[in-house]
């Protein structure tokens, strides 16, 4: 399996930070957001890894990031030229993909649970983590029967549930297809939530309930959230 790390997007909600550098090379107490996503990957056993970023900063990414020597993996760097979306994103890994199967992460996403076997042991369609919430409608938005998804949405101002789908996607290589078919939202970027979508139709997306606690950093109360909480579980 191919892992890719997403740290694509404005990050407008984290301006002025954001003029300076990625969201995903922000500081998370003592390691940029991006280190985080990216041991999920490493833990799952991925060492093949495609780190897609925007135009402004993919040169600060790929100076701190390197090689992968020192992770123990491999990066390979691909610009995405505007934020397009993360399905846009995916993409542009096609070629990289090379007809695997692939786990693609948001560079601003920290997970608490371990995600290793799920990833490693997936076996086809698509399976996506989720995570009871109180703000559902500011994330994609799921209905469950057993561990089968019934209903996915994007944002919806009344969400079906309290299930946030969390932005770690693991897919076989017919993601590409569908991509390569999606159009644009009304937000104008191509949704991973469509691509969840079409594997949904076909009975085809499973999903895990996260037990510990996950963040989505992409704002000041969240990044500061995502800091605390890493602080008292390395102190604990
Ligand atoms: C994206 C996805 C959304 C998902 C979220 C997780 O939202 O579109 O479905 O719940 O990541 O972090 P965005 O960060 O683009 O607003």
């Amino acid at each position: 399996m191919k892992g890719i790390l997403i740290c694509g997007g404005t990050g407008s909600r984290l301006r002025p930070l954001t003029e300076i550098t990625n969201k995903s090379l922000l500081p998370v107490y003592d390691k940029p957001l991006l280190l985080y996503p990216l041991q999920t990957l490493l833990d799952a056993g991925i060492t093949d890894i495609a780190v897609i970023s925007g135009t402004e900063h993919i040169d600060q990414v790929a100076q701190f990031l390197g090689s992968g020597e020192r992770f123990g993996c491999t990066f390979s760097f691909k610009v995405q030229e505007k934020a397009g979306g993360i399905a846009q994103a995916l993409g542009l890994a096609e070629e990289f993909v090379d007809g695997d199967d692939v786990c693609a992460i948001l560079g601003d996403n920290v997970y608490f649970d371990d995600l290793s076997k799920e990833i490693s042991g997936f076996k086809g369609g698509a399976h996506v983590f989720l995570k009871h919430v109180t703000d559902p409608e500011r994330f994609g938005v799921a209905v469950v029967q057993g561990n089968t998804i019934t209903s996915i949405e994007e944002k919806p101002t009344k969400p079906k549930g309290d299930l946030a789908v969390t932005g770690c996607y693991v897919y076989d290589h017919r993601c590409f297809d569908v991509i390569r078919n999606l159009m644009p939202s009304s937000r104008g970027e191509y949704e991973i939530t469509d691509v969840s979508h079409w594997y949904m139709e076909k009975g085809e997306l499973t999903a895990t309930i996260l037990k510990d606690e996950w963040i989505d950093a992409g704002t000041f109360e969240s990044l500061f959230q995502a800091a605390a909480l890493v602080r008292e579980r390395r102190r604990s």
